[in-house]
């Protein structure tokens, strides 16, 4: 009943969006500004160089809880003017994993020049021709790609980026762009020896979701929201480059960040709640209920069935005290008691998880791990592992019983 769909999320986001008061400001108007009370010689350049678009731009204010920050959105953006801002760029994607896969073929409906650069006859390559790229034409292999590129967007595994360094940095030669879409390359630099030239452009832009996802709102004529951040500056135009490639990828609205934001943000959240954490809570929760007699029917329905299918989603849609006042007064007492003991009893817990993310624990870690050559293989025995538990296999039979698979 309270189920709301993604459409019409999005329809009465973007309704709330417009009725707020947003002060709005063109931003080259901002730098004009500079420029002129200044003097500066740098603001002036960079007014020079950015001149034709000082109509267009637009940059949102918007007030987060009561602390305003910035947003950039894709209406900034129209398609002729991403053609035009890009038209002498060889867009030069490396990897044709899941982001690789969403941004290239984004980039590509854009039409812009985009090619692929990832290793031969590997599964990427495989992949990148099932989706119409063509050896010799805009499929290459890596180094060869990187070469042809102006703008070289890495987004090889995190492991990979650091093994192939040594070969890609040469490369990036002055005038060209380098552009990651996670912090955890340049950020831990010390660790994985990805150390950006400083001559270059050096920019981020990382979608919040799966690649998959990129692709399929940019399909549906939505934008998935993204942050981005510069760390080399060189041309002065780095942050305006930024933004209009988070548009030409596929990107509604756009967030500043700094790449160690970024990137500790990240590591952080996914061993977090998006996923570590939410995994040991529903493990935990279950055991208790197993061990106490329960069925394992009840205690899947009571830990994640009713949890993903009717109460999360209307956390999504609506808020957590929208979820709670759609509970029972009864549910609504316990949980008003118990969240305060919840977060009391994790808050060290995510302490020491954002202690370990900040000083490269976690990313020696997946370094380590990843750079093994067997790690595919690794990775699937735990995954599997996870599929073996009693609570994922009875989560199998409980979705067939869902009423829209009847
Ligand atoms: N996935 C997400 O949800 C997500 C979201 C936001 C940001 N990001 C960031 O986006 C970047 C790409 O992530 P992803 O998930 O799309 O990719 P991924 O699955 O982690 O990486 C896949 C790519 O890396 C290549 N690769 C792996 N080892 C290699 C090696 N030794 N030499 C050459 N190529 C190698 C693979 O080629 P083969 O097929 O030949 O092995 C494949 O093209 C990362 O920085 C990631 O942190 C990811």
């Amino acid at each position: 009943m309270f189920r709301v769909s993604g459409r019409r999320l999005a329809a009465v986001t973007r309704s709330v969006a417009s009725r707020r008061t947003l002060a709005s400001s063109a931003t080259r108007g901002v730098v004009g500004m500079e420029a002129l009370a200044t003097g500066s010689t740098s603001a002036l350049r960079n007014l020079a160089v950015r001149a034709p678009l000082v109509s267009k731009r637009g940059l949102k204010q918007i007030s987060f809880g009561g602390t305003t920050e910035p947003v950039y959105e894709r209406a900034d953006w129209p398609i002729e003017k991403l053609r035009e801002y890009f038209k002498n760029d060889t867009l030069a994607l490396i990897g044709y994993g899941s982001q690789g896969h969403g941004q290239g073929l984004n980039l590509r409906d854009n039409g812009l020049n985009v090619i692929v650069g990832v290793r031969k006859d590997g599964a990427s390559w495989k992949a990148a021709i099932e989706d119409g790229w063509v050896p010799g034409k805009n499929l290459f292999e890596v180094e060869d790609a990187a070469k042809r590129g102006t703008i070289v967007m890495n987004l090889l595994s995190d492991a990979a980026q650091s093994e192939t360094w040594p070969k890609l940095q040469p490369l990036l030669t002055e005038g060209k762009t380098l552009y990651f879409s996670h912090g955890f390359s340049p950020v831990f630099k010390d660790l994985t020896h990805v150390a950006p030239p400083t001559n270059i452009d050096v920019i981020l832009v990382a979608p919040k979701g799966s690649g998959r996802t990129v692709r399929s709102l940019f399909k549906e004529g939505r934008g998935i929201n993204s942050s981005y951040a510069v760390w080399n500056d060189a041309t002065g135009n780095a942050h305006e480059k930024a933004q209009a490639l988070a548009v030409a990828i596929g990107s509604g609205y756009v967030y500043p960040t700094t790449f160690e934001k970024e990137v500790l943000s990240d590591l952080y959240g996914e061993r977090g709640c998006l996923m570590g954490a939410i995994h040991g809570m529903f493990l935990a929760q279950y055991e208790v209920l197993r061990e106490n007699g329960h069925s394992p029917s009840e205690a899947f329905n009571e830990t994640v069935e009713e949890a993903t299918q009717s109460l999360y989603p209307l956390i999504g849609q609506r808020g957590m005290d929208y979820m709670y006042d759609a509970c029972s007064t009864t549910a609504r007492r316990g949980a008003l008691d118990w969240y305060p003991i919840f977060k009391d009893a994790l808050k060290p817990v995510f302490q020491d998880l954002y202690a370990s993310t900040k000083n490269g624990s976690e990313t020696k870690r997946a370094l380590e791990y990843n750079s093994q050559p067997d790690y595919r293989q690794k990775l699937e025995s735990e995954l599997d592992t996870i599929r073996n538990l009693e609570i994922w296999k009875v989560g199998k039979e409980v979705r067939k019983l869902r009423p829209e698979n009847n």
